[in-house]
């Protein structure tokens, strides 16, 4: 096999040196969004850019951008790139590596071809992962296409009651020029990212060809019922919302199982009040995250979930709050660049799956103003959003070689 054209030993030593700001453990990471830890992550990615020869500028909601500018300055440039932000804790590749690909593709590029046609950008978004902010989501991608609401920044509180506003202040950014960000000049989005799942591995590819991105629905379900004592109160004459959540949470997790793949669905966080051994509680509220990337099953799960949720809380007369959280769509990649990809794959000789993710990605956001594509890289036992998230060097390699030569068809061609 030819060499790559990333040295495998590179991407190794830049995803060790991105790792060392909020290493959490041996191999975690602890990054959350405008942290000391995350202002230090995305200065090391902006001396990066500018060591590759390119472009470096900031916008107004952090999010770091790199060109490689082209000839024809008009037409709608090529941007590829992920996020810096991880789960609290999460491993050291979900993200980062998409943001260390994006340089190093750019990079290589400028070296073996020059200026390209079109211009070229790498991004290193600045939050994914709601892991500081119970419902930020896609902050960095949100901005650029214009889906922060004005009063979020002061609305969103996250889990260390710092408002989003203050963080972003906290960081040296004012949360009032958001809008700022928002670009119309973005015409292909690539994205490449960790599978996060089994599939690669089960099938033996190192990489995969994105064609869907799964669709979610993420809720906080709040049940309030009576606080008692747990010895003297019947079993009959309690508004217990422990044993409503138990149902509820229960019935969910079997509804998707029973329903089968591709759907699923998580409850992930629980909050009990007051959490007291001898106490029926007063207020269970937990989250429930249900996606699948079929637009049918998707709808039919929902609805399940939700009337499952409702009939509990009625016939155990506890004060349902339902709040959905994040709603999206599943949204299908762009054919065209989808073929790109997989030509690229063949050209660069890696063997390369077609499949569909099941995490959500920024890619699903920039698809309101741009064809998007995804490319992804085997993970080693399918395990992400813990610190046991691995990826090989080489496999990272054939998935950026992937990625410049697919960027290189897209642009650099007339
Ligand atoms: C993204 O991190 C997801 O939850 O899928
Ligand atoms: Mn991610
Ligand atoms: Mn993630």
């Amino acid at each position: 096999m030819a060499a790559r054209w990333i040295d495998p030993e590179r991407i190794e030593s830049a995803i060790a040196a991105l790792a060392e700001h909020g290493a959490h453990g041996e191999t975690g990471v602890a990054r959350l969004v405008y942290s000391p830890e995350w202002v230090a992550a995305q200065d090391q990615v902006a001396a990066w850019m500018a060591e590759a020869g390119l472009r470096v500028e900031r916008d107004a909601v952090g999010n770091i951008w790199a060109y490689l500018d082209g000839r024809d300055r008009e037409a709608a440039m090529v941007v590829t790139g992920s996020h810096v932000d991880s789960q609290n804790p999460g491993g050291r590749f979900d993200g980062a590596l998409g943001v260390i690909a994006g340089i190093m593709a750019l990079s290589e590029l400028r070296e073996r071809f020059g200026q390209p046609e079109r211009t070229l950008a790498a991004v290193s978004l600045v939050e994914e992962e709601a892991s500081r902010f119970p419902t930020a989501n896609f902050w960095g991608s949100r901005a650029i296409i214009g889906r922060i609401a004005a009063e979020e920044p002061k609305r969103l509180r996250g889990y260390d009651g710092v408002t989003m506003a203050e963080a972003m202040r906290d960081a040296g950014l004012d949360a009032a020029r958001i809008p700022e960000a928002k670009r119309e000049d973005i015409g292909t989005f690539v994205e490449l990212h960790i599978e996060q799942g089994p599939f690669l591995e089960r099938e033996n590819f190192p990489v995969g060809v994105v064609e869907a991105i799964t669709g979610y629905r993420q809720y906080l379900v709040t049940l309030e019922g009576a606080a008692n004592h747990a010895g003297t109160t019947p079993m009959d004459m309690r508004r217990d919302p422990m044993a409503g959540a138990a149902e509820i949470i229960g019935g969910v997790v079997d509804t998707a199982h029973r329903m089968g793949r591709p759907c699923v669905t998580t409850v992930g966080r629980v909050n009990v009040s007051p959490n007291e051994r001898a106490v029926i509680p007063r207020q269970v509220a937990f989250t429930v995250d249900a996606r699948s990337p079929l637009p049918e099953q998707r709808e039919a799960l929902l609805a399940r979930h939700e009337a499952l949720i409702q009939e509990v809380a009625e016939r155990r007369d506890l004060r349902l709050n339902l709040r959905v959280d994040s709603d999206r769509e599943p949204v299908r990649c762009d054919p065209e660049t989808v073929a790109v990809i997989a030509a690229a794959a063949e050209a660069a000789g890696v063997p390369a799956m077609t499949m569909t993710s099941g995490a959500v990605h920024d890619a699903m956001q920039m698809a309101e103003i741009a064809r998007i594509a995804m490319i992804f890289v085997r993970s080693r036992s399918g395990i992400s959003h813990s610190p046991d998230e691995f990826t090989a060097a080489e496999d990272a390699a054939a998935g950026i070689e992937v990625l410049a030569r697919a960027l290189h068809t897209l642009a650099y061609r007339p």
